[in-house]
């Protein structure tokens, strides 16, 4: 249907993971109006399908499909992908764009910390199932959205859990950096391949962003301080950016703010760290094995008790 319409990015096929709000609904919407196919996932089909029908209204296009997955439970998020090659002949864009942040540590049902699995495995292991299909769709993107936050970010690789010690912010500083430096090493992995990875910080944004968490001082933000930020649309401009202009073209293993190309930290640059937590991180989510290591370890765990 969409090869139908006209614009930029007619004959296109977008993934936008946490396409029903925020940010991500934003950056649906106007890849939606640039023409393109666009794939919107979200946690419950009714509010999914709502912001799709929505989405199709406001911009004309009715070639806004919907996938249900919470991202940060593995076995979902390998189902989403399954179905998503099972629907998309052709991917030419995925947009990782679900994250939050949580006071307080939570364990996923993979025995994963939350912050850790939604932010950085869930997209580490989303492009990696969709890589041959973005391969085969080439010149695709992948863009990856970040957070200044990776700024303060360290990754502790001996407590990748931070079962040791937890703070909220902490774990949220190290995902985004997880993001930044995920970037970089698949754009080492895809050069030559014409599939291109980036990385983005969308500036400080009016969204529903920590709501599920009554205890965030992003709670405590008085309405005027609210005022300020970067409405939903306007933080969704690099997003939109990054995977629609041509200005990008080829354009690969950066990070951006404001649709130009910045500096990330300086741990975000070490090659060996971002091939070491590539390593980590495939053996947690089980890619190359039946089983991912965390479930494989709590289970020789559960035999030695
Ligand atoms: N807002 C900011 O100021 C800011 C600043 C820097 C970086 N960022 C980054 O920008 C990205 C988008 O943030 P946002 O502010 O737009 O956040 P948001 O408003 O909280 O995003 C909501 C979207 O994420 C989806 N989502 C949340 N948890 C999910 C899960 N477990 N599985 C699947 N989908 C899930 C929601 O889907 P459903 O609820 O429909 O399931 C919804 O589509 C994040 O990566 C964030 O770290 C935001």
């Amino acid at each position: 249907m969409a090869d139908q319409l006209s614009g930029p990015m007619a004959g296109k096929t977008v993934l936008v993971t946490g396409g029903t709000g925020g940010i991500g609904r934003a950056t649906a919407a106007r890849l939606a109006a640039l023409g393109a196919r666009v794939g919107i996932t979200g946690r419950e089909r009714a509010r999914a399908e709502a912001a799709a029908a929505q989405i199709a209204r406001e911009t004309g296009n009715p070639a806004v499909d919907v996938f249900v997955a919470d991202l940060s439970v593995q076995p979902e998020v390998r189902r989403l992908a399954a179905e998503v090659l099972a629907a998309y002949p052709r991917l030419d864009v995925l947009v990782n764009n679900v994250g939050g942040t949580w006071a307080h540590r939570h364990v996923t049902p993979d025995g994963l910390e939350h912050t850790f699995a939604l932010n950085h495995l869930a997209p580490f292991l989303l492009t990696n199932l969709l890589l041959d299909r973005l391969r085969a769709s080439a010149p695709s993107r992948v863009v990856t959205v970040s957070s200044g936050a990776q700024a303060m970010g360290r990754i502790d690789f001996d407590d990748l859990q931070s079962e040791r010690r937890y703070s909220g912010q902490r774990a949220y500083n190290a995902s985004k950096l997880a993001n930044v430096m995920f970037t970089y090493e698949l754009a080492r992995r895809l050069e030559r391949t014409g599939v291109t990875a980036n990385v983005l910080h969308p500036g400080v944004v009016r969204t529903a962003f920590a709501a599920e968490d009554p205890s965030r001082v992003y709670k405590l933000l008085t309405p005027v301080a609210r005022l300020f930020m970067k409405t939903p649309e306007q933080g969704a401009a690099t997003s939109i950016y990054l995977a629609s202009s041509p200005d990008v073209e080829g354009v690969s293993g950066r990070y951006f703010a404001n649709r130009s190309p910045k500096r990330s930290s300086k741990a975000s640059y070490d090659a060996q760290a971002a091939a070491r937590l590539w390593q980590v991180s495939a053996g947690l989510v089980g890619l190359g094995s039946s089983r991912p290591q965390r479930q494989q370890q709590q289970r020789k765990e559960g035999e030695n008790r």
